[in-house]
């Protein structure tokens, strides 16, 4: 397989031809924020915190979708690197609730996580925010939308993971919101519960229910164990 060799901060990587600069960066451990990207789905690049700058492009490019190439240079946290994260953040916190007192995704958020590591409040854009009901009618999971970053992470989980499609994307603009068609409660829609969709949630938009109240994420130990939800025998961890 052929290789290309780009410059990463002022550092030298070999990669195989195909790669994105975003593994390209982690290989030679740069650590770029991603808040739609997961290893295991399809890339999307619809969030663009993974922005970085690539002198020659006009733009900043998502590096998630940029595929390295020969003699490429990038630079992942240059000013206007910086600047484009610090909007794209505040404008995901101008609707958002910012209740992470009470949040049980408190700690364990990607966007408090990047919000903290690059300084941002969240109240640089007042205006309408929405309040959804929080969906807590299942037994299984919980769904407040008002948490939702629109990242799609979820509706491919349940799409590519469980080859189920039963989320997907709904309504347009301000309006946008993840939904089971008709905009159904996820209890009468034909969602098995397999929990997909919260396992790779990077906010508090989905939630667990038998975990509400036990414990924040670090403080729980994984054991192999007989999925409890319909009793296959799948040994999830
Ligand atoms: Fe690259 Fe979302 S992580 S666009």
């Amino acid at each position: 397989m052929s290789s290309v060799t780009l410059t990463i901060n002022g550092q030298q990587v070999t990669v195989p031809k195909g790669t994105s600069v975003l593994y390209a960066a982690r290989k030679i451990g740069v650590d770029i924020p991603t808040l739609c990207h997961d290893q295991e789905l399809t890339r999307f690049g619809a969030c663009r915190i993974c922005v970085v700058e690539i002198p020659g492009m006009r733009n900043l490019p998502a590096s998630c979708v940029t595929e390295a190439t020969d003699g490429m240079v990038v630079f992942t946290e240059s000013e206007a690197v910086v600047e484009a994260r610090k909007t794209i953040l505040e404008l995901m916190l101008a609707n958002h609730p910012i209740d992470c007192l009470i949040c049980s995704k408190n700690g364990a958020c990607s966007l408090q996580n990047y919000a903290y590591r690059y300084d941002v409040q969240g109240n640089a854009f007042p205006g309408e925010k929405h309040n959804y009901p929080i969906e807590n009618e299942n037994p299984f999971i919980v769904r407040d939308m008002n948490k939702c970053i629109l990242c799609g992470k979820c509706v491919r989980a349940c799409a590519e993971i469980q080859g189920r499609s039963v989320i997907d994307f709904a309504y347009r603009g301000f309006d946008a919101k993840v939904s089971p068609a008709m905009d159904l409660p996820l209890g009468e829609s034909e969602c098995v519960f397999c929990g997909s969709c919260v396992a790779v949630c990077p906010v508090g938009a989905l939630s667990e229910k038998a975990m509400l109240g036990k414990g924040r994420t670090w403080e729980v130990k994984k054991v192999r164990t007989t999925c409890p939800f319909c009793g296959v025998g799948c040994n999830y961890d």
